[in-house]
């Protein structure tokens, strides 16, 4: 039998309903909905409700994606979870997602590759299902980022929010997902990260807690240059010209970045899906949160070539090419 592709049966996602606009933040730091929307694009974000968790988001999102899969949770043979904001250090989200869901006993994990978390779930369920070992797969990408944000650090929290995105995978002779590429570069550590945790422990030198440090302005400049080289190789690997892109669903960290890639593709802002504007940084779920959003506005139709791509903390970054 010929390799299996892995198909998009269904998309789902969600956001925590209180909206966080940035005449809010501006109340709170020196900053201004001026200088937010002109430097990133971001009008607003949403922020998870007290109590409710990455986990509470995930099955929210899995279970619409699940829905318009028309799969039930018991047909699942593999749960990814991508998330930087895990609800416990263990078990992983993506357990305890598999038993609300009903899914006990198929393989569950969560991936840690801060904001390329879902494409990261994206290339290893394509892998599982590209090998004959799944048929179906569901692959989150879920995040309350702004619990690690520190809310008097005007640089990096008017960036980020919190939200969900999930798909449904299954095996089928048809295209599918093309190609995935995924890659990381652990010497850029210090330009984006949370420099607390477990074994490192829980305050740092400076006697902070949990949160997000960032050289924004280096983080830009790799991000465009490796976006650009992600995207060079996926048309490459895949022989084909730019011009064969229906749409672009990039990772939404910022307009400006998003716009170079769009760019760099020769592809109108029309064809590019863009969320940014309402989301902010959703981390792991940006990507499937603008996959979502594209196909639920009937914007994104089947049969049209889709190009994915992330960029995150580690640095990590990949993409994926798929025909939907
Ligand atoms: N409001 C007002 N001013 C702010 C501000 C805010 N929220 N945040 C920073 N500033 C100030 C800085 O203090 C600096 O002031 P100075 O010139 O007096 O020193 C000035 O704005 C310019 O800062 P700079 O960092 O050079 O701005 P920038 O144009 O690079 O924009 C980012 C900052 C963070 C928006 C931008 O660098 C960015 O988006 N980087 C990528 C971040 C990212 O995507 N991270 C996640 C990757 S997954």
């Amino acid at each position: 039998m010929a390799t299996p592709f892995a198909r998009i049966l269904g998309t789902g996602s969600y956001l925590p309903e209180k909206v966080l606009t940035n005449h809010d933040l501006a109340a709170r730091v020196d900053t201004s909905d001026a200088w937010i929307r002109e430097r990133t694009g971001i009008a607003q974000r949403h922020v998870a409700a007290e109590g409710e968790t990455t986990g509470d988001l995930a099955f929210e999102a899995a279970t619409r994606a699940l829905e318009a899969a028309g799969v039930r949770a018991s047909d699942l043979d593999l749960i990814v979870l991508g998330t930087t904001t895990p609800d416990l250090i263990f078990p992983s989200t993506a357990c305890l997602l598999q038993h609300r869901l009903g899914a006990n006993g198929c393989a569950a994990f969560d991936v840690n590759a801060a904001c390329s978390g879902f494409i990261y779930g994206l290339g290893i369920a394509n892998q599982f299902i590209r090998a004959g070992s799944v048929r179906t797969a569901l692959v989150v990408g879920a995040e309350t980022l702004t619990r690690m944000l520190d809310w008097d650090d005007r640089s990096t929290c008017v960036l980020f929010g919190d939200g969900a995105g999930a798909v449904v995978l299954r095996a089928d002779t048809e295209p599918g997902v093309l190609s995935t590429h995924m890659h990381a570069d652990g010497g850029y550590k210090e330009l984006l990260y949370n420099p607390v945790g477990v074994s490192a422990g829980f305050r740092d030198e400076k006697n902070h807690g949990v949160r997000v440090l960032m050289a924004g302005n280096e983080v830009f400049k790799v991000a465009v240059k490796t976006l650009d080289a992600v995207v060079e190789e996926t048309l490459q690997a895949n022989r084909l010209e730019k011009s064969a892109i229906d749409w672009l669903i990039p990772h939404q960290a910022n307009l400006r970045i998003i716009s170079a890639t769009a760019k760099r593709l020769g592809l109108p802002m029309e064809r590019v899906v863009v969320t940014v504007d309402r989301h902010g940084n959703t981390s792991a779920a940006s990507v499937p949160l603008a996959l979502d959003e594209g196909i639920r506005s009937g914007k994104v139709q089947r049969g049209e070539l889709l190009l994915l791509e992330a960029f995150g903390g580690g640095f990590t970054w990949g993409s994926a090419l798929l025909r939907y």
